[in-house]
């Protein structure tokens, strides 16, 4: 049978059958045996917490469905990526060639994604995004296997314009990392803003994932835009909110996608209070499928999800639908992949379909945090939908 260790391990009790010559048992292979579920995302690092709450999400959906999928059983392989470009090559080779996972799953960070994508493009592995927003993933990369169930960075940056500018801020400050993510969250807040008459006086970046913030406080001080935009997130996030306050809270208005409170809400405490964000999801959304999300999370973890969560628990979501109309076959790929493209579900972040270039539809909600909550203030933008520039599907 070729048995190594692992696959031994994760057949469970038919081999162990197997091993101590009871009676035949039919041997697992891998259309009977436990799908193989590759997850690449961050354990560690200032992305750490977005990478838990999307893997808390995506076990939570699976022990939900009674630990199958399309009456499969379901095993995780899980790698932390450490949100660094440099390792994700190695990393996505070892769970796509060596652990021959049937999907995969990563990542948070838009570097480590492109890296990832170009080795999944070429073996057809389908692969789930379930949050990286690295924009040519569905513009120019687009790929059959590969979907995304967050965002692209263009899209959600593009949301927070209209929002910013209905505010009555005309001049702003832009500050990010410098890396993909940033930057393209900065061009698509920009190219909303400016459309609508908006001025951006400086565009200020930082290296990744520096937490060192004076010198941008201190330049956007001297500046005195109307509000900032800025994108950070998780632990940049956290700090940068609580350093802001410190600087220059109460006087220039703090805005951003929705990933600069996302998660850190309570941790930001009085800090963050009057932060506006822009983004796909809210704890408070009022549709049958969040309550019943927000329950059965909060109920798990102590803590209410977050939109990393919302975006872990879509993946399966539409993992699930693909698996269903293959009966479980992950090796008929092409009707997986046609499922998932076609698929369209309630999300608990509201109704959710794909572009042609597999980059979600969704709505994008206007929210202030205070005293720990985002709350919600309002639809910004109705089932948006992000271009699809060089993208060659259908
Ligand atoms: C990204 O690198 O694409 C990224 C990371 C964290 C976020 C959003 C986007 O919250």
């Amino acid at each position: 049978m070729g048995l190594n260790r692992r696959t031994f391990v994760s057949l469970g009790g038919t081999a162990g059958a197997l091993a101590i010559g009871m009676p035949f048992v039919r041997p697992s292979y891998a259309q009977s045996g436990p799908l193989k579920l590759g997850v690449l995302l961050p354990y560690s690092g200032t992305y750490a917490p977005l990478g838990e709450a999307i893997t808390r999400a995506m076990e939570l959906y699976v022990k939900q469905q009674g630990g199958k999928l399309a009456g499969r059983d379901v095993t995780f392989v899980k790698l932390d990526d450490e949100s660094a470009p440099p390792k994700a090559t190695e990393l996505t080779t070892k769970l796509v060639q060596g652990e021959k996972v049937d999907v995969l799953f990563g990542t948070v960070h838009s570097g480590v994604a492109m890296a990832m994508v170009k080795i999944t493009k070429e073996d057809g592995v389908p692969t789930i995004i379930p949050n990286a927003g690295a924009d040519q993933i569905t513009r120019g990369m687009c790929a059959e296997n590969v979907f995304r169930t967050s965002f692209s960075n263009g899209q959600a940056g593009f949301a927070v314009g209209p929002a910013v500018l209905k505010a009555g801020h005309k001049k702003v400050v832009t500050a990010t990392w410098k890396y993909a993510a940033g930057e393209e969250s900065v061009a698509g807040f920009k190219r909303s803003f400016t459309k609508g008459g908006g001025e951006v006086l400086k565009d200020i970046t930082i290296p990744f994932p520096d937490v060192e913030f004076q010198s941008v406080l201190a330049e956007i001080s001297s500046l005195k835009p109307d509000a900032v935009y800025v994108f950070w997130a998780g632990g940049g996030a956290l700090k940068f909110i609580k350093d802001y306050a410190a600087a220059l809270g109460g006087k220039i208005p703090l805005w951003g996608p929705s990933f600069l409170t996302d998660g850190v809400e309570q941790a930001a405490g009085a800090a963050g209070d009057g932060v506006k964000t822009v983004g796909h999801y809210v704890e408070s959304l009022d549709n049958p499928e969040n309550k019943a999300f927000v329950k059965l999370f909060q109920d798990a973890h102590k803590i209410p999800p977050d939109v990393y969560a919302v975006q872990g628990w879509d993946s399966m979501q539409l993992l699930d639908i693909g698996l269903k109309a293959v009966g479980g076959d992950v090796s008929k790929r092409a009707q997986l992949n046609a499922a998932m493209a076609k698929a369209s579900f309630a999300s608990p972040r509201g109704p959710l379909r794909f572009s042609s270039s597999h980059n979600p539809i969704q709505n994008f909600y206007l929210r202030e945090l205070r005293g720990g909550v985002n709350n919600f203030q309002g639809i910004v933008e109705k089932e948006l939908s992000d271009d699809t520039t060089g993208c060659k599907l259908a």
